[in-house]
């Protein structure tokens, strides 16, 4: 780790108060100088510290900015040595992991965090609204020998992570619209756009992208999507604590993919079952009640004839109202 990223936890951990120079200097085992100049590198980065004579450096306790160390310091043993980047800006987070897997320069659990996507990736080739500072953009990368036919847990677990964390974080309570978007008082604060690149011979993914974007502290959105997101809190929740938060649990679940207790807990979080849904079949609007959940994450559908059929993919709509979106 940098001194600029040792001194950061240094200056977190007394976020609000002063610590002084001498003593930054002497946990780091550094110069006051060399300390003096990674307040300086942590100021231009954008971090609001506050410098006082004789009193030393304070971290503001607005500053909620993207630090690898922070991230780091906050994930499971087992996780802390996983490649992390974070980019400023970047197209999409998505994206840029596919460049990776396309280049092979990638590891299991390779993750990639973006302040910002000028080109971020939803779902059915839509956009993901990706503003500056607020939200949580990350994309990472499982690599996997998983069969085509069970990517659709990974999407589970995915969903799954980002409920656990907001259960974990906050009072609230999330629930999934099936198969992967999260909601909270009816508005959508999370969604996830799952990518594999598979391999044609052997019927395998060998890596699977999951992308998961959140509106952590978003509360500005575009006039046509006013109506349909929300966003999680206006606490003082750091993102690099939520991030930590959801690859915990996003990667703990990718271990035990298989344990059925997934399904039953993905299942309390769903607010779909018994519900009248609508999804399209090909051109057609069909019309049917979700039953259950299976073990491969499929949705399970009943006509008003009471014939069954499982959704594998695709999207479902729940108030009769609403468009496909
Ligand atoms: C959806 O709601 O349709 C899925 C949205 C997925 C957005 C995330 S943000 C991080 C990653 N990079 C992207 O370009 N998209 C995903």
């Amino acid at each position: 780790m940098k001194t600029k990223e040792k001194l950061l936890l240094i200056l977190d951990k007394n976020k609000g108060n002063f610590v002084s120079g001498q003593e930054i200097a002497e946990q780091l085992q550094v110069s006051r100088t060399a300390v003096w100049k990674a307040i300086k590198t942590l100021k231009y980065d954008g971090y609001k510290i506050e410098s006082v004579k004789n009193n030393g450096y304070k971290l503001s306790s607005e500053n909620d900015i993207l630090s690898e160390g922070e991230i780091r310091n906050n994930l499971f043993e087992k996780y802390k040595n996983f490649v992390i980047k974070i980019f400023k800006s970047t197209d999409s987070t998505n994206k840029q992991a596919k460049k990776l897997i396309a280049e092979n320069t990638f590891e299991n659990g390779t993750v990639l965090i973006a302040d910002e996507q000028t080109e971020g990736k939803g779902r059915f080739g839509r956009k993901f609204f990706s503003p500056k500072g607020t939200g949580i953009y990350l994309s990472t990368i499982i690599k996997s020998n998983i069969k085509v036919q069970d990517i659709s847990l990974i999407t589970v677990v995915s969903a799954l992570a980002v409920c656990r964390s907001i259960k974990n974080l906050t009072k609230l309570n999330p629930q999934i619209k099936w198969i992967n978007d999260v909601y909270i008082n009816g508005k959508k604060v999370c969604g996830i756009l799952t990518e594999a690149v598979s391999n044609f011979e052997t019927q395998t993914a060998d890596a699977v992208v999951v992308g998961i974007g959140i509106n952590l502290k978003t509360k500005l959105f575009p006039e046509e999507l006013k109506e349909k997101a929300g966003y999680i809190t206006t606490d003082n929740i750091s993102r690099n604590v939520f991030v930590a938060e959801v690859l915990n649990n996003l990667f703990s679940l990718t271990e035990n993919l298989f344990d059925k207790k997934i399904i039953e807990d993905y299942k309390k979080f769903s607010f779909v079952l018994k519900k009248e849904i609508k999804y399209l079949s090909g051109d057609t609007v069909i019309k049917a009640t979700a039953v259950d959940i299976n073990d491969k994450g499929n949705l399970v559908v009943e006509d008003s004839n009471g014939k069954k059929s499982v959704l594998e993919s695709g999207e479902i709509s729940i108030n009769l109202s609403h468009n496909f979106s």
